[in-house]
């Protein structure tokens, strides 16, 4: 069985709520005004949202997991059931919002477009996502522990990490100018053992497996990676790669 990745808010709000903590210096870079208009695209379960709305913005959230929707509205945010891709507003927001979600969207000339469309002229558009390089140790060992299988571990990659000058000239074509981009190391302690992250974000990989195979296989990914991410006292660390970006539209 293949497809997507389904996100699970409980398990999400366990294994990966320093997602949210560290996407605090983004909504610095966003400096949201009061009473603004803003679209968080990616919002998951709402927890930056809701911080963007406790600073007096008008917020709405799209994402493309009904689940992930469900717990920000059980929050009493205005959050819907839409994929980057599909965005469908039309110049009515003054900021365009993203953390750790434009990675999960390889049809970024698309999602731009949507993103541009959906801002009023010379709105902006700040974000972080996985850039370049970003959880490399383990990606490595995922896309290696299913070619080993003989199956086409790249093919079930979900992830698009790309580069400062990847980015900046998709922004550029899609009516953006980009006066901030860069990518930087940011190396992330783990809550728990890497099994909670892999369950978390890894859900692709193991999908292409028959279910019987599957614990196996992440357990080999664990041990393949065991020497480079987890210290003697039993701490991992994932080795984040983060993009990050403040760009305007010009037109
Ligand atoms: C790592 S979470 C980040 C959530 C939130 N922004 C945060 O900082 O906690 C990534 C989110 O991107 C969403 N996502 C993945 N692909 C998407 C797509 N094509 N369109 C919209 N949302 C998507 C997922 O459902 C998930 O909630």
């Amino acid at each position: 069985m293949s497809g997507p990745q389904r996100w699970d808010p409980a398990r999400y709000a366990e294994n990966a709520r320093f997602v949210a903590d560290l996407g605090q210096p983004v909504l610095e870079l966003l400096a949201p005004q009061p009473g603004e208009r803003i679209l968080d695209l990616g919002c998951g379960d709402g927890a930056l949202t809701r911080t963007l709305v406790a600073r007096g913005c008008k917020v709405v959230g799209v994402d493309s997991s009904p689940e992930q929707i469900a717990a920000a509205q059980a929050l009493g945010l205005d959050a819907r059931v839409m994929a980057g891709e599909e965005l469908a507003f039309d110049g009515e927001f003054d900021a365009v919002f993203s953390n750790a979600a434009l990675h999960w969207m390889p049809d970024a000339d698309r999602v731009l477009e949507g993103v541009a469309r959906a801002l009023r002229p010379g709105g902006r558009f700040v974000a972080e996502c996985g850039g370049d390089g970003c959880v490399e140790t383990i990606h490595g060992a995922l896309i290696a522990g299913l070619d080993a299988r003989g199956l086409d571990g790249r093919a079930a990659s979900p992830w698009y990490f790309p580069t400062v000058v990847d980015y900046a000239a998709r922004l550029a074509r899609a009516g953006f100018e980009v006066p901030e981009i860069r990518l930087f190391p940011r190396p992330t302690p783990l809550p728990g053992a890497l099994g909670g992250w892999l369950a978390t974000f890894a859900e692709s990989f193991t999908r292409v497996l028959p279910p019987e195979q599957r614990a196996g296989f992440l357990a080999e990914v664990e041990q393949r990676v065991r020497p480079t991410l987890c210290d003697a006292g039993g701490r991992w660390t994932a080795d984040y790669v983060r993009l990050r970006f403040r760009a305007v539209r010009t037109t």
